[in-house]
C-alpha cells in the first residue's frame, strides 16, 4: 500500500485541522482517505504513531475486534505527555477489555435500559423547563452553554448517581471546572481531586444507608455477584458517568442548536413537528461526531488489513467522524437532513464500548429539541456566526460560548 496522495490531504499529524468553511465538517483529508488508501499512518500529539480508520463499515469492523485493547483511554492520542503505560484503575469501564469489562458493563447495563432512562423523563422535563424559565427572565444576551447546555446534564448525572439536593449546587460548579477551556490547569487538577473526594463521601454513605439511585444498586448488585466493588472502584464509576455523561451532552446541545440556527428551515420543520425531533437527534450526532478525534486502541494481536499488517502493539484511531461522513453508508453525507434515517451512525462509538448512556443522552436531546425552540421561537444568535468561537483542540468538540437572545 502506498500512503503518499492520500496522507498529503490528511496532515500526517493528528488531529487533523477541519478545513476553514464549515465549522461543522470534519477534516477534509478524511473524504480523500476514505476514498483510495481507506487506512493511514499518522503522528499523534501523545507521541506515537497510529492507523487512522476512516470508512464506515470499517470502522465498525474494527471496532468490534476482539483483537483490540481499550486499556488506553479512549482520546489519549490527543493528549501531549500522557502516560500510555499508565496503569489502569480496576474500576475504568471505558479502559477494561475481556471479563472485566463485561463484568463491569453487566452491573451497568440494567441502570441505562429504556425502562429505567423513561423514569427519569419527568424529571429532565422539568430541569429543561426550569431552564427555560430561567433563561426567559433574563434582559439582555445569554451564553446557551454556561445558562442552559451545562447545567442540564449535570445535574441529571446528579439525578442518577443520588447526589443529595443540598449538595448539587457544588457538585455541578466543580463538573463545569472540569469540562471548561479556561481554567488554570492547577485548578482543574485540585476540582478533579476535590470531586474525587466528594464521590468517596457519597459512596460511603450509599453503602451505610442505600437509597433508590444507580450507586446504592451497584454496590446491592456486586455483592450479591459475590464479587463486591470497592469504594475506588465506586468512585471511578462514578467519574466515569459524570465525565463521559456531562461534556458530550452539554456539547451536543450548544453545537447542535448552533447548527440549526444556521439551517433555518430545518429549525421550523423541528419546532412545527415533533414527531421530527427522533430522528433529528440521530442526524445531529451523526453530522456533528462530537467525539471529535475518534477512539483510540491498541492492537493485540497483528490484524491483516489489505497489503498491510496492523501488528500487535501498533495503536489504531476509529475515526467517528470520517465514518459518520462516508458516502457509502449516507448519501450526501455533509448534508444536514434531519428526516434522513440516520440511527446506524457512529457517534456512539461501535461493539462492545458502545456508549452505555446513549439512552440517556437521546431522552435529554428529545426534552431540548421539543421544548427550548417551541418555547422561544425566535431564538438568535447575540454575535455574528464568525465570530463564535469552537473548541478545535479539546476531546469533545463545541462551542466555547453561545451567545443567544430573543424578541421579548
Ligand atoms: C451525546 C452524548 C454522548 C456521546 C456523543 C457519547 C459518546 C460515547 C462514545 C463515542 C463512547 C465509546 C468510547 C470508546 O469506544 O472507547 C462512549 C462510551 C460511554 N459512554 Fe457515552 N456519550 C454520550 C453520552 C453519555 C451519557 C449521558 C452517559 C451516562 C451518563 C454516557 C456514558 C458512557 C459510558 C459509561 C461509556 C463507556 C462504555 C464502555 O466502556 O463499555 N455517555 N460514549
Amino acid at each position: 500500500m502506498t500512503e503518499t496522495p492520500t496522507t498529503e490531504a490528511l496532515p500526517t499529524d493528528f488531529p487533523a485541522v477541519r478545513p476553514s468553511g464549515c465549522p461543522f465538517d470534519p477534516a477534509t483529508g478524511y473524504a480523500a482517505l476514505r476514498g483510495h488508501q481507506r487506512i493511514a499512518k499518522v503522528a499523534t500529539p501523545v507521541g506515537v504513531d497510529a492507523w487512522v480508520f476512516s470508512r464506515y463499515d470499517e470502522v465498525r469492523k474494527v471496532l468490534a475486534d476482539p483483537r483490540l485493547s481499550s486499556r488506553v483511554a479512549p482520546s489519549t492520542h490527543v493528549v501531549p505527555g500522557a502516560d500510555l503505560e499508565r496503569e489502569v484503575e480496576s474500576g475504568s469501564i471505558l479502559q477494561s477489555d475481556g471479563e472485566r469489562h463485561a463484568y463491569l458493563r453487566r452491573l451497568l447495563t440494567s441502570e441505562f435500559t429504556v425502562k429505567r432512562v423513561q423514569a427519569l423523563r419527568p424529571r429532565i422535563q422539568e430541569l429543561v423547563e426550569e431552564h427555560i424559565d430561567a433563561l426567559l427572565a433574563h434582559e439582555g444576551p445569554v451564553d446557551l452553554v454556561q445558562a442552559f447546555a451545562l447545567p442540564i446534564p449535570s445535574l441529571v448525572i446528579c439525578e442518577l448517581l443520588g447526589v443529595p439536593y443540598a449538595d448539587r449546587a457544588e457538585f455541578q460548579e466543580r463538573s463545569a471546572v472540569l469540562v471548561s477551556v479556561d481554567k488554570p490547569e492547577d485548578e482543574v487538577m485540585r476540582v478533579n481531586e476535590e470531586l474525587g473526594e466528594y464521590m468517596a463521601g457519597l459512596v460511603q454513605r450509599k453503602q451505610a444507608v442505600r437509597e433508590d439511585d444507580l450507586l446504592s444498586r451497584l454496590i446491592t448488585r456486586s455483592e450479591e455477584q459475590e464479587q463486591p466493588l470497592t469504594i475506588e472502584e465506586l468512585v471511578s464509576i462514578g467519574i466515569t458517568l459524570l465525565i463521559a455523561g456531562h461534556e458530550t451532552t452539554a456539547n451536543m446541545i450548544a453545537l447542535s442548536t448552533l447548527a440549526l440556527l444556521r439551517t433555518p428551515e430545518q429549525l421550523d420543520a423541528l419546532r412545527d413537528d415533533p414527531a421530527l425531533a427522533k430522528p433529528a437527534i440521530e442526524e445531529l450526532l451523526r453530522y456533528l461526531s462530537v467525539v471529535q478525534f475518534g477512539v483510540f486502541r491498541q492492537v493485540m494481536e497483528d490484524i491483516p488489513f489489505g497489503d498491510e499488517t496492523i501488528q500487535a502493539g501498533d495503536y489504531l484511531i476509529a475515526a467517528l467522524s470520517s465514518g459518520n461522513r462516508d458516502e457509502r453508508a449516507f448519501p450526501d453525507p455533509d448534508q444536514l437532513d434531519l428526516t434522513r434515517k440516520a440511527s446506524a451512525h457512529l457517534a456512539f462509538g461501535f461493539g462492545p464500548h458502545q456508549c452505555l448512556g446513549q439512552q440517556l443522552a437521546g431522552v435529554e436531546l428529545y426534552e431540548v429539541y421539543t421544548r427550548l425552540y417551541r418555547r422561544i421561537p425566535t431564538l438568535r444568535l447575540a454575535i455574528p456566526f464568525e465570530d463564535v468561537e469552537f473548541k478545535d483542540n479539546t476531546l469533545v468538540y463545541g462551542v466555547k460560548a453561545l451567545p443567544v437572545t430573543w424578541d421579548r
